[in-house]
């Protein structure tokens, strides 16, 4: 969920809207702003996107200079209008990201000193505790403070109350929270891009902090109660950078992003010169780890699988691998002095965030890849290694994850020189092999026409097989992924090999494969597994490169063919053509490209 606050002095509404597109990625089940008029809470709720919100304000305008608003990723509570934020009393209006673990206890509590519910949500716990406070005569901040005491979870809230204008409450515990400073004005926010047009100069709330924002500024306030500093930064971002270009989604735009951001991104790590690798010091020492545990979540995910094949391989560094919220409770035995790899395009993952804590508990040392890089994940890293892939607007993932893709590249082949896996002339070589990505990526788009006819007879299916071995495993997990978030037709990724040990009892002619298959070692394995299914009567539409083309053109209903790379970096290719089929297979369904049912770009909830 996205939230926003603002303590001003023209009408807040416009400006908390404005905010809220901005915060759309996290949420978008409905949306909700309450100010204050004459002392009174007022507010308006929307189910759905943030359009109906836009025409309810129309219709009902909202006055007032302070306020707060939020967009809602549902967790409890269906997202209907009665559910939507804000939530609260006479007294006290309050938007919530995350959850309340205890709520149903102090809800029970609440409801015996006399508090009537009007929603199932979690969040209008925390408004009726403050609620119940404030009755008892507490001014707004001793209310405030008492209730967030006897909160459990995570969350961030921003807290509007009657009869105190310019006065908005912010606390974060577990989700992110930040506070900008303007002229006569201050703004709350869940991060500092929904706050750039506004102010670039930004104070992040440590976990466990809490504040008082004011027209005259912020006053922090530690988990205990202490009066604490935070200091007040100004942020790179460009907030200028966020539009569609001429595309019809984002999708299609960030897909076409790809050349571009790889280029930018092996461009921070490559040094032009020498063609070497040249990483950010590290604060330890990459040859003596003794193991690397990576984790992330989503696309993210499978870009550390990859990455999984590339520090083995190319470092023959050791390397556990899973999903964050498996990680998170795994309790691994862990050698102190490992390496922790975590992967995230918002930084914000509020599982991949507790894996790194779990790691940093185990003292391993932690390397985050990450794109936003103001982000929460950053800043409880030893190291950041930045993708450079811009804002990346539409949930689901596409450009983030082949700049991903270049970090881990260029981190398994540092790691190689300096374990001794890796010659010279081995280097200068996958270096040329990466610096070539770009314009081989720009190629892929060549193939256009027949993704679309490939489109076509996925988009009739009910569900879709997709298949690759080795490092095209991870390719064909992201692209079955892709499908199902933006088309929703049902897909499953599966190694090649293993087909036979299952999934191929559900091979028919409704049932097409989507197979990837660079040229390469497990070129022909993975057609001995293409044959299988074939020999079944399965539909073949294949991804290949020039090299393997021809093998593949007798077999396969439709085979598209990308530029022929080095073996090590053919997985970054492969990815594009499988990310463009999900989203030409989302067009001719007609379903919401950009905002799919259901989701949420940045999840800040476990
Ligand atoms: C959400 C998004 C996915 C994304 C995942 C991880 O579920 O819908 O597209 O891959 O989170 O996000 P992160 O920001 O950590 O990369």
């Amino acid at each position: 969920c996205g939230i926003v606050g603002v303590v001003g002095c023209k009408c807040a509404t416009p400006v908390i809207f404005d905010a809220l597109r901005r915060l759309e990625y996290r949420g978008y089940d409905s949306a909700g702003i309450a100010t204050l008029v004459d002392g009174r809470i007022e507010r308006r709720r929307a189910a759905g996107k943030l359009d109906n919100l836009a025409a309810l304000l129309e219709r009902e305008p909202l006055a007032g200079v302070t306020g707060i608003g939020h967009t809602r990723w549902a967790t409890h509570g269906a997202p209907t209008e009665n559910n939507a934020h804000p939530h609260g009393t006479e007294r006290v209006s309050v938007v919530h990201n995350g959850i309340i673990e205890n709520f149903e206890e102090l809800r029970r509590e609440l409801e015996q000193a006399g508090h009537v519910f009007t929603t199932e949500t979690d969040s209008e716990t925390v408004a009726q505790l403050v609620d119940f406070h404030l009755a008892r005569g507490l001014s707004p901040r001793d209310a405030a403070f008492a209730a967030l005491r006897r909160l459990e979870g995570a969350y961030a809230l921003a807290m509007l109350f009657a009869g105190h204008d310019g006065l908005v409450i912010g606390a974060r515990h577990g989700a992110p929270l930040v506070v900008g400073y303007g002229e006569q004005e201050m703004f709350l926010g869940s991060d500092s891009l929904a706050l750039a047009p506004l102010t670039r100069r930004i104070a992040y709330l440590d976990d466990g902090d809490w504040v008082v924002v004011t027209r005259d500024g912020a006053e922090f306030f530690d988990a205990s109660g202490e009066r604490v500093e935070r200091a007040v930064r100004t942020t790179a971002l460009i907030a200028g950078s966020v539009g569609k270009d001429g595309y019809r989604h984002y999708m299609e735009k960030e897909l076409h992003e790809h050349p571009v951001v790889i280029g930018q991104t092996l461009q921070r790590l490559i040094d032009p010169a020498t063609r070497r690798v040249v990483l950010p010091d590290l604060p330890f020492d990459l040859a003596s780890v003794p193991r690397a545990v990576v984790t992330a979540c989503g696309s993210a995910f499978y870009a550390g699988m990859i990455g999984r094949y590339w520090l083995e391989g190319i470092a023959r560094l050791p390397v556990d691998i899973d999903v964050a919220s498996e990680m998170r409770y795994r309790d691994p035995p862990l050698t102190p002095g490992g390496l922790g790899l975590l992967i995230s395009q918002s930084g914000e993952t509020a599982d991949t965030l507790a894996a790194l804590r779990g790691m940093r508990a185990r003292q391993q040392h932690i390397v985050s890849v990450l794109n936003v890089e103001q982000s929460t994940i950053a800043r409880e890293s030893d190291v950041v290694l930045g993708t450079v892939a811009g804002p990346e607007i539409s949930v689901a993932s596409t450009k983030a994850f082949t700049a991903q893709l270049s970090v881990l590249a260029c981190l398994a082949i540092a790691a190689g020189r300096l374990r001794g896996t890796v010659s010279a002339e081995r280097e200068q070589e996958m270096v040329a092999a990466l610096l070539d990505l770009p314009s081989r990526a720009s190629e892929v788009f060549d193939q256009a026409p027949a993704i679309r006819e490939m489109a076509a007879v996925v988009a009739n299916a009910r569900d879709v097989l997709y298949l690759g071995r080795g490092s095209s495993f991870p390719v064909a997990l992201e692209g079955a992924l892709k499908l199902k978030e933006v088309s929703y037709i049902h897909a499953e990724a599966y190694a090649a090999g293993e087909m036979k040990h299952g999934p191929i009892s559900l091979i028919d002619q409704t049932v097409p494969i989507v197979a990837t298959v660079p040229s390469g070692p497990l070129f022909e394995k993975t057609v001995s597994n293409l044959q299988e299914a074939r020999a079944r009567g399965g539909r073949l539409l294949v991804f290949t490169d020039t090299k393997g083309a021809e093998r593949l053109r007798g077999l396969a209903e439709i085979v598209v063919a990308i530029p022929t790379v080095d073996e090590f970096t053919s997985p970054v290719l492969q990815t594009i053509p499988v990310q463009m089929l999900a989203y030409e297979v989302a067009l001719l369904k007609g379903t919401d490209v950009d905002q799919p049912r259901n989701l949420a770009k940045s999840v800040t909830v476990e």
